[in-house]
């Protein structure tokens, strides 16, 4: 692109402030503005001007029917007996979404790369490919794994993965894709710059895991080694189990096109967003969004209705996958601190939010896989997630959970 076409594109578009500085750089920082706002995918624009309604309001939400613990239990044989099939005919594979900045845990570089070890070195894609290799060892076989990064660390993940060996893992059986970046904007709607030849861009969110995948030709390997079923989970819970043959076993058994492990509501007013019904689609409601009444229903046994809790752990049909593609999801508007160029020419990450980001949010999915099956499991062995330093949901408390679940650290 020519200065004068970036010229005319951000006229037209009302963000001419990104060539504040043209005049100032380099050859190389002018190649590099200008191949930026070449790059820009404008989808936010439709965003900012008819922001998706996530009131919940309008819909037709009841309870869903899911597979308590002691059905689990009851069933446990047979589900593994299909599941352990399935991941032998190489019918399972495993995504790792890892392409989120951990913001809150405040560490530069990949979350997975955090060291959570006290004694020896304990990384999170370590502790997590260990849970893995249980089910490999169990299977006599590796479940592919392919890992969703981002341009924000990309390079510093796959040399991490390198440097660790793959984690146990053979360098076949691991692919990596990245997601795709939305810029991010002020609150006139800007877009905000990050350095003089650099628009502020961040990760757009885990729910476009599955366009980028298919859009970096990973498809085709998956049909080529015959999977039918995509295993999504978080780099945060250290407690994760990835391809459980038990969950996947019951998900298949069960015809539907998307399992959710998720973890049971302690009290009604838990600040989960649970899954529910919505007329006839499966959908997830927001805490805040459960009125006094539904929060306390009980179902036939006494137990919360509105109680699972999803922890970020799918199942996807991939045929059901590769249908809704091309479908719209949410666009998620929230509100962050957003590293941008100041008056004096340093960048720095504001005390406070400055701006907003554009995500979509794998949960979102659910609606459109029409069929879901929520999976309890239990919390206190499949539960550890890290967001924060401290407090809740932290390196703190993972450790501790590590611990009770006999993890040497
Ligand atoms: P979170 O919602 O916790 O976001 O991600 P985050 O970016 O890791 O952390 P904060 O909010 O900045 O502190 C849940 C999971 O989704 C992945 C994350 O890597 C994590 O595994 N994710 C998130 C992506 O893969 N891409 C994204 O754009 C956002």
């Amino acid at each position: 692109m020519t200065y004068e076409q970036a010229k005319a594109l951000l006229e037209q578009k009302g963000q001419t402030q990104l060539l504040k500085y043209y005049d100032e750089l380099d050859e190389a920082g002018k190649n590099n503005l200008l191949t930026a706002i070449e790059n820009i995918t404008w989808d936010f624009e439709d965003a900012l001007a008819n922001p998706a309604d996530l009131s919940g309001k309008d819909r037709d939400i009841r309870p869903i029917n899911g597979l308590r613990q002691a059905k689990i239990q009851e069933k446990k044989a047979e589900f593994e007996a299909i599941g352990v099939e399935a991941i032998k005919a190489g019918k399972v594979a495993a995504v790792l979404l890892a392409g989120g900045m951990g913001t809150r845990l405040g560490v530069d570089g990949p979350k997975g790369a955090y060291d959570i070890g006290v004694t020896k070195p304990l990384y999170i894609f370590e502790q997590q490919m260990k849970n893995l290799l249980d089910v490999v060892k169990q299977c006599g076989v590796f479940v592919p794994l392919y890992i969703m990064t981002s341009d924000k660390n990309h390079e510093q993940t796959t040399s991490f993965w390198k440097e660790h060996g793959y984690f146990g893992y053979p360098e076949t059986e691991v692919k990596f894709f990245k997601q795709d970046m939305a810029p991010a904007v002020d609150y006139d709607g800007k877009i905000i710059l990050e350095r003089k030849d650099t628009p502020a861009l961040s990760p757009n969110g885990n729910g476009g895991w599955f366009a980028s995948l298919q859009r970096a030709g990973l498809c085709e390997d998956l049909h080529k080694r015959g999977v039918e079923w995509l295993n999504i989970y978080a780099v945060d819970n250290v407690l994760q189990r990835i391809a459980d043959p038990v969950f996947v076993g019951a998900t298949i058994d069960s015809g539907v096109n998307c399992g959710a492990k998720v973890i049971c509501k302690t009290n009604p007013y838990e600040k989960v967003g649970v899954l529910c019904m919505d007329g006839t689609q499966p959908d997830i409601i927001e805490y805040y969004e459960l009125t006094d009444e539904m929060a306390n229903l009980k179902d036939e046994n006494g137990d919360l209705a509105y109680c699972y809790g999803a922890i970020m752990n799918y199942l996807f049909r991939l045929t059901k996958l590769e249908e809704i593609v091309d479908k719209k999801i949410p666009v998620h508007i929230v509100e962050k601190k957003i590293e941008c160029l100041c008056e004096d020419g340093v960048t720095r990450k504001p005390e406070k939010e400055n701006g907003k980001k554009f995500e979509a949010l794998a949960v979102d999915l659910i609606k459109l896989m029409g069929s879901v099956l929520p999976f309890e499991v239990v919390r206190e062995r499949e539960f550890a997630p890290i967001k924060n330093k401290t407090g809740v949901d932290s390196v703190e408390s993972a450790r501790e959970l590590l611990k009770q679940n006999g993890v040497e650290l």
